[in-house]
């Protein structure tokens, strides 16, 4: 089996690579773009020649055919995006580009070479085994008030430009089912943590600061909620998906964590033996959604997947985990992250 993965020199991506490997014998294709988010020493550890690094563009339709022609894809997983949300409140356009382009881009390719009548319009026929799995967010769900939970049959009422990218791209993923009848599935993941996650991203932003005895910026009252998962719980989801999921379907991914932003501050505050006094609350983020929960109960119940990490546990590996590679941290905040940092929180 040969398995495209877009985006996998990444946070999630790269965890996801690791895990496929050492689980099966498939081959894996990695392509990506190599933006500020991806880094190739995320997969540095990888000694297989199962594993395939392109560097390149999603939106770039030739390549993708020449990948497609030479390794014979079976299976696409597109984590390839961009994906931080207060980057898009910045600067929107390269999150339409990269999430929606880019990902109807991908799909016409696998179109093309999936369908066993690639050029009848009617054929909804395809290659046995092959999928098109685009890994997407519950942030397309919007904000939930106090109670309730995201469930798949919601309607998508996303609040920032990088939520509206990736609803966008659901819709255009759903609408290659429904006219093309290419198998295809959408999950929908809440925040993810662990390992290799970059550090403009709460935890990692928090951890980092923290050992460093920086200002730790709370947006707001920092009573926003997230349903925290740990990353290698959001692989065995996808991988369950890929083995199980029924085509056409869609399905969130959630590890039942609620907690309240200014809680993971102040248990990391803990865990490294800080002060509190290191906390800054700082403006808000523009359209910041006060809430995001997942029920998890189709996959679980439907798949048979479930979590097998407390929060506690995965925070404490997770902490542990950058504190034993400040090399990984040094060589990311050495670069550009300064200037986007200084940026970012200097006249908040
Ligand atoms: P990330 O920002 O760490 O990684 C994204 C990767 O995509 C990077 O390696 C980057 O170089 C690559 N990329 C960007 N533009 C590209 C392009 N045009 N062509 C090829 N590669 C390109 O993101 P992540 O946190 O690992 O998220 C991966 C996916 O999972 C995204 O689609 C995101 O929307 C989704 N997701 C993330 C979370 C989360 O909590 N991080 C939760 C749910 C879903
Ligand atoms: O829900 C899934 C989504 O989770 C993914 O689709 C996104 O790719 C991923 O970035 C993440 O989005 P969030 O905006 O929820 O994650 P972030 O880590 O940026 O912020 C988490 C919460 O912490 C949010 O309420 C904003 C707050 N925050 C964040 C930062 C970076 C702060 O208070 N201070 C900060 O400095």
């Amino acid at each position: 089996m040969n398995i495209l993965v877009t985006g996998g020199a990444g946070f999630i991506g790269s965890n996801f690579i690791k895990y496929m490997l050492s689980k099966y014998d498939y081959n894996i294709i990695n392509l990506d773009l190599l933006t500020y988010a991806g880094n190739l020493n995320n997969l540095k550890d990888i000694k297989t020649d199962r594993y395939t690094f392109i560097k390149g563009d999603i939106c770039d339709r030739s390549l993708l055919e020449k990948i497609f022609n030479s390794f014979d894809i079976d299976i696409v997983i597109n984590f390839a995006a961009e994906s931080h949300v207060d980057r898009s409140i910045e600067e929107p356009s390269v999150f339409l580009t990269t999430n929606i382009i880019g990902t109807q881009t991908l799909l016409e390719v696998a179109k093309k070479y999936w369908k066993i009548s690639p050029n009848d319009k009617y054929c909804r026929e395809y290659k046995p085994g092959v999928k098109f799995l685009q890994v997407s967010t519950d942030e397309v769900y919007g904000e939930l008030g106090q109670t309730g939970k995201f469930v798949e049959t919601m309607p998508l009422m996303p609040n920032s430009p990088y939520s509206a990218s990736k609803a966008s791209a659901d819709l255009i993923v759903r609408s290659y089912h429904e006219t093309y009848g290419m198998p295809v599935n959408i999950t929908r993941c809440s925040n993810n943590y662990g390992p290799f996650q970059f550090p403009e991203k709460l935890i990692p932003l928090m951890i980092i600061n923290c050992l460093k005895d920086k200002d730790l910026p709370v947006y707001g009252d920092g009573m926003q909620i997230r349903d925290w998962i740990h990353v290698s719980d959001h692989c065995s989801a996808i991988d369950t998906v890929l083995r199980k999921g029924i085509n056409g379907e869609i399905y969130n991914i959630g590890g039942n964590n609620e907690i309240e932003n200014i809680n993971i501050v102040k248990l990391i505050i803990k865990a490294l033996g800080k002060s509190e006094n290191l906390i800054r609350f700082v403006k808000d983020r523009p359209g910041h959604d006060r809430r995001y929960a997942i029920d998890n109960s189709k996959i679980t119940t439907q798949l048979g997947w479930v979590p097998k990490y407390t929060f506690e546990q995965g925070m404490n590996e997770t902490i542990k985990w950058y504190l034993n590679n400040t090399d990984w941290i040094e060589n990311i905040i050495s670069g550009d992250y300064i200037n986007y940092y200084e940026n970012m929180y200097s006249n908040v």
